[in-house]
Order: C-alpha cells, then sequence, then structure tokens
C-alpha cells in the first residue's frame, strides 16, 4: 500500500471526518459519531463520517469514524481513496494521525485462504496542510506492524509452530539489523527451563525460547525487556479443553505476535533505546508424551512446580523465560504480555486487557500508553493472600491456587509469574480477552487476531 500527501484531493474516492453541527449541511447526515454516508457525485464517491460533537472528538473517535470510512470504500470496489483532512479546524497533528490509523488498521483484511481475493487499499492519499512525511512514516510503521501481528495470529497453528516462529523473528532480524539468539528444544533442555520443555513435550513441533535484541543505545544502561507467552495452540494437554473453548486456541500465541510486531516497529523507527524481546513458544498438546497432572517439575529459577492442570501452562513458560531474561540480560524493567487466562473476559470482556505490576510507574506509564492508543488496561491487585495461595504441599509452587475453582483466576495467572519476577520492576497484560475478536469487526478492530498491544507498547517505549 502506498500512502502519498498532498495539499489538494486526486482520488475519486474521499473520506470526510465531519463534526455534528459543523454547517456542513449534507443532506440526512448529522455527523454524529458511528454515523457514516456514502453520496456519489457522478463518478466520484464521497464518504462522510460523523466524529461527533467538537467539544467530545478524541483519538478514539476519529480512529474509528475513519476505520469505517474506509471500509465502506471498500465495500464499494474502491483502492485509491483520499482522506481529507484539511480545513478543520478542530484538527491537531495528534488527531490527524489517528484518522491515518484508522485508514490502516480498518482496510485489514486476512485473506489468504479465500479463493476470491477482497479489494485491498492500494493508495492512500492523505490531504493535509500541517502533517509532514515522518509523522506520516511513523504511523504507517507502526500500523504495518499492527497488521502484521494480526497476520501471525490468523495463520494456522499447524503453520505457526514454535519454529516458525523463531524464523519470523531470525528474518525480523536480519532486515532490521537485530540480533536474535534461539534456543531449540536441546538447548532448552541443556539450559534447565523445566517448565518450557515440560509445556512442550508432547508435541511434535518443538518449544523454541526467542530472543531479538534492540541496542538503540550503548551508553544507556536501561533496557526494557517485552515478553509474549507463544502457545502457538492450546489444546489444555492432558487437561483437555472441551469443544466451544479449544477452536480459537491459536490465538494463544498472541503475546508472542505482539512481542514480534513490536520489535518490528522498533527495529523500523530506531529509538535512542534499548529494547529485548523474548518470546516463549511451546505447543500445548495432548498425548502420551506431554506431561501430567500432578506431577512436579523443575523451573529454571530452580523453584519446583506441581502441575495441578496442564491448561494452566502460559504461566509456566512464561516463569521460565523470566527467569532466564533476568538472569542472561538484566533488564532494568520487564512488560509481558498474554492470552493467561479466561477470567479477564469475564472481568473486562474484549473491552480491556488487565493490568498487574508490582511498581506504580510502570503501571501508571502503561495505563497512560494504552489511554493514548485506544488500547485500554485496567489493573488489578496484587495482595499477599493471591501469592499465600500458590503454596503447593508436595512442592515449591503449585500453577493453580487453593482458592476455589475459577476464583480471582486471572490474578492468581499473575501472582504466579510475581514469583519468577522477584524485585524487577514489572507488568504483566493479560490479552485473553483483547487480542482475538471472535465476533464480527468493529471499526479499527477486525474479526479474529487484533494486533492488540503493539501500538500501545510501541507508544510506552518511545517514551521511555
Ligand atoms: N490460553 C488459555 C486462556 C485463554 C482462554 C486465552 C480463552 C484466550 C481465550 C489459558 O492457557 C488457560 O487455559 N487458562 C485457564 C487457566 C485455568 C486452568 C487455571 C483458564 O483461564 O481457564
Ligand atoms: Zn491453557
Ligand atoms: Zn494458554
Amino acid at each position: 500500500m502506498k500512502i502519498n500527501l498532498s495539499k489538494t484531493a486526486h482520488f475519486q474516492t474521499q473520506i470526510i471526518p465531519i463534526a455534528q453541527n459543523s454547517n456542513s449541511k449534507i443532506v440526512d447526515f448529522s455527523g454524529k459519531k458511528t454515523e457514516t454516508a456514502l453520496r456519489y457525485e457522478g463518478e466520484s464517491a464521497k464518504i462522510y463520517c460523523g466524529v461527533g460533537e467538537q467539544k467530545d472528538i478524541s483519538s478514539r473517535v476519529l480512529r474509528s469514524a475513519v476505520a469505517r470510512g474506509v471500509q465502506i470504500a471498500l465495500e464499494a470496489k474502491r483502492s485509491q481513496v483520499s482522506l481529507i483532512l484539511s480545513d478543520k479546524e478542530w484538527l491537531n497533528d495528534e488527531l490527524a494521525s489517528s484518522c491515518i490509523e484508522g485508514a490502516l488498521l480498518g482496510s485489514y483484511k486476512f485473506s489468504k485462504y479465500k479463493s476470491e481475493p477482497p479489494v485491498l487499499l492500494q493508495d492512500l492519499e492523505i490531504i493535509t496542510e500541517t502533517l509532514n512525511e515522518n509523522e506520516v512514516k511513523k504511523t504507517k510503521s507502526i500500523c504495518e506492524a499492527v497488521n502484521y501481528t494480526r497476520d501471525l495470529v490468523n495463520e494456522n497453528a499447524s503453520t505457526m509452530t514454535p519454529e516458525q516462529m523463531a524464523k519470523e523473528a531470525k528474518t525480523l532480524g536480519e532486515e532490521l539489523s537485530m540480533k536474535v539468539t534461539v534456543l531449540d528444544e536441546k538447548e532448552i533442555e541443556h539450559q534447565k527451563l523445566g517448565l518450557i520443555q515440560a509445556v512442550g513435550q508432547g508435541s511434535v513441533y518443538p518449544p523454541r525460547l526467542i530472543i531479538i535484541e534492540y541496542n538503540g543505545n550503548q551508553k544507556e544502561e536501561q533496557k526494557i525487556a517485552i515478553l509474549g507467552k507463544g502457545i502457538t495452540f492450546d489444546s489444555g494437554g492432558q487437561n483437555l479443553k472441551p469443544s466451544g473453548s479449544i477452536e480459537t486456541m491459536r490465538e494463544d500465541m498472541a503475546g508472542g505476535a505482539t512481542v514480534l510486531g513490536i520489535m518490528k516497529s522498533i527495529g523500523t523507527l530506531k529509538p535512542n533505546s534499548n529494547v529485548i524481546g523474548v518470546i516463549a513458544a511451546a505447543h500445548n498438546a495432548i498425548g502420551s508424551t506431554a506431561f501430567f497432572p500432578g506431577d512436579i517439575y523443575r523451573s529454571y529459577s530452580g523453584k519446583t512446580v506441581e502441575i495441578c492442570n496442564t491448561d494452566a501452562e502460559g504461566r509456566l513458560v512464561l516463569a521460565d523465560a523470566i527467569s532466564y531474561c533476568k538472569d542472561k540480560y538484566s533488564p532494568s524493567t520487564i512488560v509481558d504480555l498474554a492470552t493467561l487466562t479466561g477470567g479477564v473476559m469475564v472481568a473486562f470482556a474484549d473491552v480491556v486487557a488487565g493490568l498487574f505490576s508490582n511498581h506504580d510507574k510502570v503501571a501508571q506509564d502503561l495505563f497512560e500508553a494504552g489511554e493514548q492508543s485506544g488500547e485500554r488496561l485496567w489493573r488489578l491487585p496484587l495482595y499477599q493472600e493471591y501469592s499465600e495461595s500458590l503454596k503447593s504441599d508436595i512442592s515449591d509452587l503449585r500453577n493453580l491456587s487453593k482458592f476455589k475453582r475459577g476464583h480471582a483466576s486471572s490474578i492468581i495467572g499473575a501472582a504466579f509469574l510475581k514469583e519468577f519476577v522477584e524485585d524487577v520492576p514489572w507488568a504483566h497484560i493479560d490479552i485473553a480477552g483483547t487480542a482475538f475478536n471472535e465476533g464480527s469487526a468493529k471499526a479499527e478492530i477486525p474479526q479474529f487476531g487484533t494486533g492488540f498491544g503493539v501500538r500501545l507498547l510501541v507508544n510506552y517505549l518511545l517514551k521511555q
């Protein structure tokens, strides 16, 4: 897809954001939020997108409005679109960038397995008096990373295996000059990453621990590690998931896919800081070689874990990834992203992701980055009682709590990770509700993989 900046519109399809009460006098259109209108004038099509009253205009509203507009253009089979951002007194550069995000995110389609390819956005012309090339390039590269993450999540689980995720990382590393280290199953065993090994041992697609290093500032000691849960398919293991829960479980590598998207974006934008991406990739399979409930495994940290349920596997692979990352890379901050618990959907549906942290500033910075990107977070507590409930009678820790089944399950998942993080400033983001949209597309949020977290974390990282 090509993007151009221009002072005047050249394409016959125009997307025009319109505020309510703006004297625009469009018949049967008042400019309310979510309202759209398509009007033909001869060959040309004008697509009006309502953005509501001027006082309520926000990045969030504009992003969605333009996404709806671009979807109307594509339905009308128009692949060359001018986005009119000039002559709007209520628009500043930040809001204008959200409009561009709306166009780039809203035009995403996963069509690889469709025999008849859909119409895609080919040329986007931005009509603006103030935005410059660099700002538009930055927005484009971040949105391309979001769409890349979506593609990875949408791909078949039998294709997007741990090995394939490692290949994706290597390709990014070569293209963007980042060092990529991949631990294969032999190295995972040799390094005593016992929890990753346990989760991955039942599959013909063996596990990988993937590390991508971006060094943008040699003088700076600070190094932020972004970790992702990369369960390429979560069958539940011996605690097999039932029909109705298992069908979407290719989404369980979304945390890892988000890390790949973030590193793609960081490697392209090249900020003056150090970031390390870590992906714990494994297939949680069922079968005679899969790990068993009741067994005890030794983690990389040395702590032993009683497996109460093989479906609580994400916390296991992440625990080892956290310990290994701390040991070998000494990060100053750790942020992990994981489709960790169904419980986060009980709490928030697909509207908000769960935020957990041992550090108020990290939590606040992430919260604010999410408010800005429109990927909202809400913090839940990590009180001592939750950690207590993870003590095992037969080993050091259990991977389920002693609370009633399902009680505080998202907090328990986070409390388990905290045992391995210890005193490093850390936040955990549970994206089980937000990373995958099982319903239909909602403006810039497509059906299936949503890419949730890429813009949020890139925002956060660029501000550090
Ligand atoms: N991958 C799932 C969580 C999940 C559920 C992600 C739905 C996306 C959509 C995770 O591994 C899991 O199975 N969690 C269990 C934990 C339980 C056994 C303690 C859960 O949340 O039910
Ligand atoms: Zn599971
Ligand atoms: Zn899982």
